[in-house]
């Protein structure tokens, strides 16, 4: 059975067919969901299901694994649930319990809910992320994808060149300041140091420009503080509008993948006492969007 993808929303999101996950893909296959990305941004594969050791094998054929031991994650090793090269975007605790409402690890879990893309604060951002929908709650807990080609190609001119050159910060820091949450350890403040990012980057398969923004961008450089969260806040309001978002609700066993280099998603609302059990794998960008400034 060959792969065939059907786009879901006017402007991006493809679902895909005739592919089972838990397979060695082909090389053919490979080049057909690379080539699916570079299209839709997200890819939604129906009825996958894996478990961990599949979900990161069918990851690592489409590349590198995002590496494990960089700055990003408020839990210790010996307090996490699953093993390494997955993530738990769970609810629960090491113990499968549902976490408490005061750890700080679902604080951390919280700021998913603003607008981002994946490890945009980190040097050389993510490339793809790949999250398999194991347990879900009864209501709630869509994730929301904006199309961030679709938002620059409708800048007006004059914000178009205004953007063009910009360079920006980002930081768990502003992310998680967004919510309230600044209990950070000086260690924390010390790994999450800001990285700079351009505001517009190229995509290097296709060579269209998007926005390349998340709320973990909190400073534009050369810019005063107020002016920079400011234009940051207009110009999520203009990408986040209707029109380029797709919201994805989930059924068991989804496997949905976006490229974070065009898109920005966020998680909503679910009742915080079912439980949602959510794993993902990340796929290594290669290069830095700027030169950094060490
Ligand atoms: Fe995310």
């Amino acid at each position: 059975m060959s792969i065939s993808i059907r786009q879901l929303h006017p402007v991006f999101v493809g679902e895909v067919a005739g592919i089972d996950c838990r397979e060695p893909l082909g090389r053919e296959e490979v080049a057909a969901i690379e080539a699916g990305m570079d299209r839709y941004a997200v890819l939604v594969f129906r009825d996958q299901n894996i478990n961990d050791e599949q979900q990161i094998a069918f990851t690592r054929h489409l590349g590198e694994l995002e590496g494990y031991n960089t700055p990003g994650h408020v839990r210790r090793r010996e307090d996490q649930r699953l093993g390494p090269g997955i993530a738990d975007f769970s609810n629960l605790d090491k113990h499968g319990n549902i976490m408490s409402d005061e750890d700080r690890v679902w604080f951390f879990k919280l700021g998913d809910r603003l607008w981002h893309s994946d490890s945009s604060f980190r040097r050389i951002p993510a490339k793809y992320s790949l999250l398999s929908a194991r347990v879900l709650p009864s209501w709630g807990a869509n994730t929301e994808f904006a199309d961030m080609r679709a938002a620059y190609g409708a800048l007006d001119a004059r914000t178009t060149d205004e953007v063009e050159e910009l360079i920006c910060e980002h930081s768990l820091i502003y992310s998680r300041e967004a919510i309230g949450f600044t209990d950070l350890t000086p260690e924390e403040i010390a790994a999450f140091r800001p990285v700079r990012q351009r505001l517009v980057r190229s995509h290097p398969m296709t060579g269209r420009k998007s926005l390349f923004l998340a709320s973990h961008a909190g400073a534009i450089v050369g810019w005063t503080l107020p002016e920079a969260r400011m234009f940051l806040r207009d110009l999520t309001e203009h990408a986040t509008q209707r029109e380029f978002v797709y919201s994805h609700s989930w059924r068991p066993y989804d496997l949905v993948m976006w490229d974070n280099r065009s898109t920005m998603h966020r998680a909503r609302r679910f009742d915080r006492n079912e439980v949602r059990d959510v794993r993902r794998t990340t796929l290594a960008g290669d290069v830095a969007t700027v030169e950094q400034v060490e």
